[in-house]
């Protein structure tokens, strides 16, 4: 493995760093632990094909925390610095404080941040800060109680989740990310409202194009509302300006409020894809490694963990997936073409984003 590996002459620490067969490092990985949720967002996971009788993993099919942790220490020790736990909602995970508890504890992992949609936060967000979880982001897509409503499907309260956002808040789960899907004629009137909402909150809004991911949302370009449109019309009511990136990487623009009121982001993977900076590897609640969110096979490594593979094998495996990687879905897709798709994709409530 190691003569695969190339020296990164760009890190501040200067040492060998993995890099697939594009050059881009893994630096994050993605965790989903359940592909179960508590909302039915209809570009998700829609009521009626998610109802009362749908076959979610058993328990017996998701990897234990114990399986979890090994493939995340032999990640950490192939560069990752980053994770993420998504679901489905991971807050239906009863027990998720364990599970943090054992990542926090991974050296070199240094960002640690949970997406989730924050009905179920408040009661439980000073624990999961107390085992070890950095910051969380959360996904609302209006303030509108009535686009709201039909936006989680029915199921969304929406108080609730605002009340999930000061708990963490009060935990220190900062900076709190808010992710909002912009769908045309669905909750694009409704930005500018909950972006006045969020200023001065210290809460980062993201808006975020509404993409192709899975098979289920019958996804159109003509419901994509570019982010330069969305600028365009914050423009009206504020003045912006650009801010330089965190990090490589970083899938969000970002701009700020000239008047000190905050942050926002955009993430344009339809009209500005960025996988020529792609880092993310993920891990679905069964197992499965994706090395690309549009991905139409990945790698199972719970067949892997469950025939005794010991930390050695775990790290040729996942190093030779990463090394052979190649995906750039988004820039491969060409807008005009994309209603031609006709692979099959993992679905996004498998994977959470
Ligand atoms: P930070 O670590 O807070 O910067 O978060 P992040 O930039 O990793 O973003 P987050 O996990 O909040 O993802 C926000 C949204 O961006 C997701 O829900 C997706 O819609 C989109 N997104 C994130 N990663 C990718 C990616 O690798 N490819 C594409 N096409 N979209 C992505
Ligand atoms: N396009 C963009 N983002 C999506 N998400 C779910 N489906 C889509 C889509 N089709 C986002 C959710 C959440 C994250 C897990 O993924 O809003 O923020
Ligand atoms: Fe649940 Fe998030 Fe999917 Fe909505 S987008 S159904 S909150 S996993
Ligand atoms: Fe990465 Fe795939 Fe997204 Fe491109 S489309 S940024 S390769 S996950």
């Amino acid at each position: 493995m190691s003569s695969d590996l190339i020296p990164d002459d760009d890190s501040a620490a200067n040492v060998a760093v993995m890099r697939d067969a594009l050059r881009r490092p893994l630096h994050d990985l993605r965790i989903s632990v359940l592909d179960q949720c508590n909302f039915r967002c209809p570009y998700c996971m829609p009521e009626d094909e998610f109802h009362a009788d749908y076959e979610f993993l058993r328990k017996q099919q998701r990897l234990s925390y114990n399986e979890v942790l090994k493939i995340a220490r032999v990640a950490a020790r192939l560069g990752v610095s980053k994770m993420r736990l998504t679901g489905g909602e991971p807050l239906l995970d009863k027990h998720l404080s364990t599970l943090v508890t054992g990542l926090a504890e991974i050296p070199g992992v240094d960002d640690l941040a949970l997406t989730t949609n924050a009905m179920l936060l408040a009661p439980v967000a000073q624990q999961l800060a107390d085992a070890g979880l950095h910051r969380v982001t959360v996904s609302l897509d209006s303030l509108d109680e009535d686009v709201f409503r039909r936006m989680s499907g029915g199921r969304g309260n929406l108080a609730q989740v605002l009340e999930g956002l000061d708990a963490a808040q009060e935990a220190g789960l900062t900076p709190i990310k808010i992710n909002v899907v912009v769908q045309r004629g669905v909750n694009d009137h409704t930005v500018l409202d909950l972006l006045e909402h969020f200023r001065g909150s210290g809460h980062i809004v993201r808006l975020i194009e509404f993409m192709d991911v899975g098979n289920r949302n019958g996804w159109r370009l003509d419901q994509v509302v570019p982010s330069r449109q969305l600028l365009d019309l914050m423009r009206t009511r504020w003045q912006l300006r650009r801010m330089d990136q965190n990090y490589p990487g970083e899938v969000a623009r970002r701009y700020e409020y000239v008047d000190g009121q905050g942050e926002i982001g955009f993430i344009s993977s339809v009209t500005e894809p960025f996988c020529g900076s792609c880092s993310r590897a993920r891990l679905s609640a069964d197992g499965m490694l994706y090395t690309c969110l549009f991905a139409n096979q990945g790698t199972d490594l719970r067949e892997s963990l469950r025939n005794d593979a010991d930390d050695e094998e775990l790290t040729n495996i996942l190093s030779q997936i990463w090394l052979q990687r190649a995906d750039r879905y988004s820039e491969l897709r060409r807008p005009e073409m994309a209603e031609a798709h006709v692979l099959r994709k993992v679905e996004m409530y498998r994977i959470g984003g």
